[in-house]
Order: C-alpha cells, then sequence, then structure tokens
C-alpha cells in the first residue's frame, strides 16, 4: 500500500509528476555516468585485460566483448588505477617490456602478486578503445611529488626530455591528452591515516608540480570525504581554493548492514531490501550537506564535487576470494542505480562526476565475465537507459500525490518550485523504514528544432505498481513517438550465465499527444522515456 505521509494516515489516489520544459535548471555532464576500474580482484585482469596471446577474442588485449559492450553505453570517462591501489601505485613499474615490469604485493586486495602487465599505455589503449576520458589517481600515500610530477610529464608532454623519450621508447610517440587527476585516494584511510590538514598541505605541494604542457589542461581533484565525515570537508576547503583544485571528491557506498556482515547480493529479505534502497537514497542528503559547507568556503561555486566511488557492497560470493569483492547484481541494484543517477542528475548543479564502482567484475558491475563469457547485469541497462541524460539540460520536475484527505486539495498542477518543496510524493512505511516510492528526473535536449525530453522514473515499491501521470503546464504538448524502455523483474531477479538475459529492458513506441500521459509503473520497476513536445 502507498500513503502521502509516514504515518500512513493518507492513502495515495494518485501520482502527478509535473514537468515544466521551459525551466531550465543545469547542464548534466556526462562524466556523471562515468566508471572505476582498479587493479582488484577480477576487474583489470580477466575482466578487461586478457593479454594479446589469449583465446578470448581482444584488441591489443582488451577483450573486445566488454569494449563493445561498455561502448554502446556511451561511456564518459573511466578512472584508474584505484582506488586503494592507486596509494600503492607507482607508475614506472607498468611501463616497458612486460617481462621486466616489476612484481609488486597487492597489499589491499588478497596480497596477489600484480605484474603490472597493464600498465599506463594499456590504460590508456583502453580509454582509446572505448572513447573515453581517463582520469588518473596519483599516488600521494606513499608516491613521491617527483613521482607524481614525471607521470603528468611522460602522459602529456612534448619535445625531448628525458621522460618523453622514454614514453616514446615505450613506443608511444605523441603525448595523450589528460584532463583528469585525482591527487590521492580516501588519504583520511587507506591512503595514508592523514589528517584532514596534513593532506591539504600535502595535496597543495603535489598539485603544484602537476604541470599543464603545451595545450593540455588539467582538471585536479582533490580527496574529499568519506560519506557523512563534514568535517572533513570543512577542513579541507577551509585550506584550498580555486587555484588548487577544480573539484573534491566523495566516496559514498550502499552497505544494507554493517561492514562485517554486509548482507547477501541476491539473498534479502523485503527489510533488506527498503534498507538498501532507503540508505542509496541517504546519499541525497550527504550531498547537500557537503555543498552547502563548500559554499561557505567557495560561494561562487568554483570547486566542483565529484562521486568519484559510489555503488552498493554486498558480501562476496559464496565461494569467491573475500579479497575480490565479486558480487552479483539484481533488480535491487537497479533501483539503486537509478536513484543515485535521479539524484545526481538533480544536483547536476555542482555534481561535475560520478564513477561507480566498479566498471567490471567488483562490486556493483556493469559486466561479470567467466573464462569466455560475459553477462550484463541490471545495472548495465539502467545505465544504457539513462545514456540520453549525458550531455542534456536538467528541467524542473517534481512529484506530487493526490490523496483523498485535505492534502489532496493543495494547489496542484502550478509551475512554481515552491510547491515542489511543500508537495510530496508517494510514501512507502515499512517497519522503521520510509522510502518515497518514486524517484525521477528530467532532462531537454533540442533535436531538429524540437524540444525531446528524457524522463527517468524508478517504483521503488515491491509489491505496488504506480500510475504516474506525466503533466506539462497547458502551453505544452507531447507530440508524435514516445520511446518507452522498461527495465522490471522481481527485486531478487538476476542474470546468470545461463540464463544472461532474465533481466532485461525492453522498448515499446507510442502515439503521445496533449499536454497529460498516464504511465504505469510495475512494482521495482526502472523506467525511461524519451518523447517530444512542442
Ligand atoms: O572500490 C573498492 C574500494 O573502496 C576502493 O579501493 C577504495 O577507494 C574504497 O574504500
Amino acid at each position: 500500500m502507498l500513503y502521502t505521509d509516514e504515518r500512513k494516515e493518507t492513502i495515495l489516489l494518485k501520482t502527478i509528476l509535473h514537468i515544466n520544459p521551459d525551466k531550465t535548471l543545469s547542464h548534466i555532464a556526462p562524466e556523471i555516468y562515468g566508471q572505476f576500474s582498479e587493479h582488484l580482484g577480477r576487474c583489470i585482469y580477466d575482466g578487461i585485460y586478457v593479454g594479446e596471446d589469449s583465446d578470448i577474442p581482444n584488441v591489443k588485449g582488451m577483450r573486445k566483448d566488454v569494449v563493445e559492450a561498455l561502448r554502446a553505453l556511451h561511456l564518459p570517462v573511466l578512472r584508474w588505477p584505484g582506488g586503494c591501489f592507486a596509494d600503492e601505485y607507482h607508475w614506472r613499474d607498468g611501463i616497458g617490456p612486460k617481462e621486466n615490469r616489476r612484481r609488486m604485493v597487492n597489499t589491499n586486495w588478497g596480497g596477489i602478486v600484480e605484474d603490472n602487465r597493464f600498465g599506463t599505455h594499456e590504460f590508456l589503449e583502453l580509454c582509446d578503445q572505448l572513447d573515453c576520458e581517463p582520469y588518473i589517481a596519483i599516488n600521494l600515500g606513499s608516491g613521491t611529488v617527483q613521482e607524481a610530477a614525471e607521470w603528468i610529464e611522460y602522459m602529456t608532454a612534448d619535445g625531448d626530455s628525458t621522460i618523453t623519450n622514454l614514453r616514446k621508447e615505450n613506443g608511444r610517440t605523441k603525448p595523450w591528452h589528460l584532463k583528469y587527476v585525482g591527487i590521492g585516494n580516501e588519504n583520511w584511510g587507506c591512503g595514508g591515516s592523514m589528517s584532514p590538514d596534513f593532506y591539504a598541505n600535502e595535496y597543495k605541494r603535489y598539485q603544484c608540480f602537476c604541470k599543464n604542457y603545451g595545450n593540455n589542461k588539467l582538471y585536479k581533484v582533490a580527496c574529499g570525504p568519506s560519506g557523512e565525515d563534514y568535517n572533513w570537508t570543512k577542513e579541507l576547503m577551509s585550506r584550498i581554493d580555486h587555484e588548487h583544485a577544480n573539484g573534491i571528491s566523495l566516496h559514498y557506498y550502499t552497505v544494507p548492514g554493517d561492514w562485517e556482515h554486509k548482507g547477501s547480493a541476491t539473498d534479502f529479505s523485503d527489510e533488506e531490501y527498503y534498507i538498501t534502497i532507503s540508505k542509496a537514497l541517504h546519499i541525497e542528503d550527504i550531498i547537500e550537506k557537503h555543498l552547502a559547507i563548500m559554499d561557505e568556503y567557495d560561494p561562487n561555486h568554483d570547486i566542483d564535487l565529484l562521486v568519484d566511488e559510489w555503488g552498493t557492497w554486498y558480501n562476496v560470493e559464496p565461494g569467491t576470494n573475500p579479497a575480490f569483492l565479486y558480487q552479483q547484481n539484481t533488480m535491487r541494484d537497479a533501483i539503486v542505480a537509478a536513484a543515485s543517477l535521479n539524484i545526481f542528475n538533480k544536483h547536476s548543479d555542482r555534481i561535475a562526476m560520478a564513477n561507480i564502482a566498479q566498471v567490471v567484475n567488483v562490486l556493483q558491475a556493469m559486466i561479470l565475465t567467466e573464462d569466455t563469457k560475459i553477462l550484463k547485469t541490471p545495472t548495465y541497462d539502467v545505465f544504457q537507459m539513462y545514456k540520453e541524460h549525458q550531455d542534456a539540460t536538467l528541467v524542473e520536475s517534481y512529484v506530487e500525490a493526490v490523496s483523498g484527505s485535505a492534502s489532496a486539495a493543495r494547489a496542484s498542477g502550478t509551475d512554481s518550485a515552491d510547491t515542489a518543496n511543500k508537495i510530496h510524493g508517494p510514501v512507502i512505511s515499512y517497519n522503521d523504514t520510509s522510502l518515497p516510492a518514486l524517484s525521477e528526473s528530467v532532462s531537454v535536449t533540442e533535436q531538429n528544432g524540437q524540444k525531446l525530453l528524457t524522463i527517468t522514473l524508478a517504483n521503488t515499491s515491491l509489491t505496488d505498481s504506480l500510475s504516474v501521470e506525466l503533466e506539462l503546464p497547458m502551453k505544452y504538448s507531447f507530440c508524435g513517438e514516445a520511446s518507452i524502455a522498461m527495465l522490471h523483474a522481481g527485486a531478487r531477479a538476476y542474470n546468470t550465465f545461463d540464463d544472461p538475459d532474465r533481466v532485461r529492458a525492453f522498448e515499446t513506441e507510442e502515439d503521445w499527444n496533449g499536454n497529460l500521459q498516464i504511465v504505469s509503473l510495475p512494482a521495482c520497476s526502472v523506467c525511461r522515456i524519451c518523447c517530444y513536445v512542442s
């Protein structure tokens, strides 16, 4: 049963999504749909890089099937080499003839020997194949300023220096284009257990020597907080300004239980489902609080927020290496992805990038691999459905839940943002958890002189379908064919290597007209509508 308030006093009669195409709010950076790859478990090796001699079809060692699947998502940016691994990574170990590369112990992720056969050249080749921006995480925790400076020079400088000649000897004549560099990762934890003031000073020193060569202009990201660590943001922001940093990062993982008992990826109760969704939605509150602190020190908004690690984190799949963080991915994860991306869209005035963790075989992955086989997870489909938001403009939209009580009489159908703040959407109450039943965001692009809306919706209820009235201002009308993509299955449904399309989005087209349309969202579903309005 859906309600319009948490006390279960007023029962939902109808749900209206008000959309105002004239009220354009912010540009949705494509990088919000970014990904993260780390030398962790089977993310890089097996998942992406199999080597040129592998029986698995590859181009320069990169799995063709994985690259092809990721290209279909229009991947904007890929972060590498970590994660915690980044602050142990020494880039010189990963260049030159593979047989001479240094073998190191990957102390963060199971103590396995990392032979560095995937290094800078291979990563940048992967980004070329994916046609995405690289985002390099530089080792501040156990590296040196010289090492950082020379890595930037190695990748981006032209000319005749010892470092650039080393790159040429290793087969790359022209420098690469590199925009995004993160300086340190989780330096409050695995990246050196630093205090914020110590890190801020270190950060300033490191960034000073990360130079712009030729036309290459770096966008520098300082290590920001974990979750609700508002003190880190305050201390960091009080010590840096836009001369030092273009953005700060935020890491937030959705863990249904606690870190000792996170919960199973596939075997969960209804209560655990609602706790998971509610914890995922909590990122909005966290983002808003960090932004409010950032505003105090940076009122002109020169420094962006990058959610450069996010996603679900469960117990590993039974029988797999606990340090490899390999987990399955159900419709619950699809709802988490859909709702999180709607939140990032809604805050795209300040969020410049987000990178779900991680792209293949680790945590909330797009793709899982097993030898020669791959499967695309339900989360993959969400990224596929939402890709139309990339580079579009967010428009005002808000949900109104209409009940039989007095609250139903409140002003409906107005276009005012004040109304949006006052009117609440439908609410789910489950034991001690209450959460919104509908997550949404709407963007617009101009196509052939017409406005094309992309509307993305998620019904978070496990049991109730939701009928949503999409309402435009009177002067607008839906026109022509609307393309509707729907992803739904039971919350616990997932794809396996034997049944890889068990959960898959399907598309339909409908002729739409008038200023009001009704869409029916099955329980636990994600929907994307692309429609013209004039
Ligand atoms: O994504 C797994 C790990 O989570 C990353 O290495 C680290 O940055 C975070 O704690």
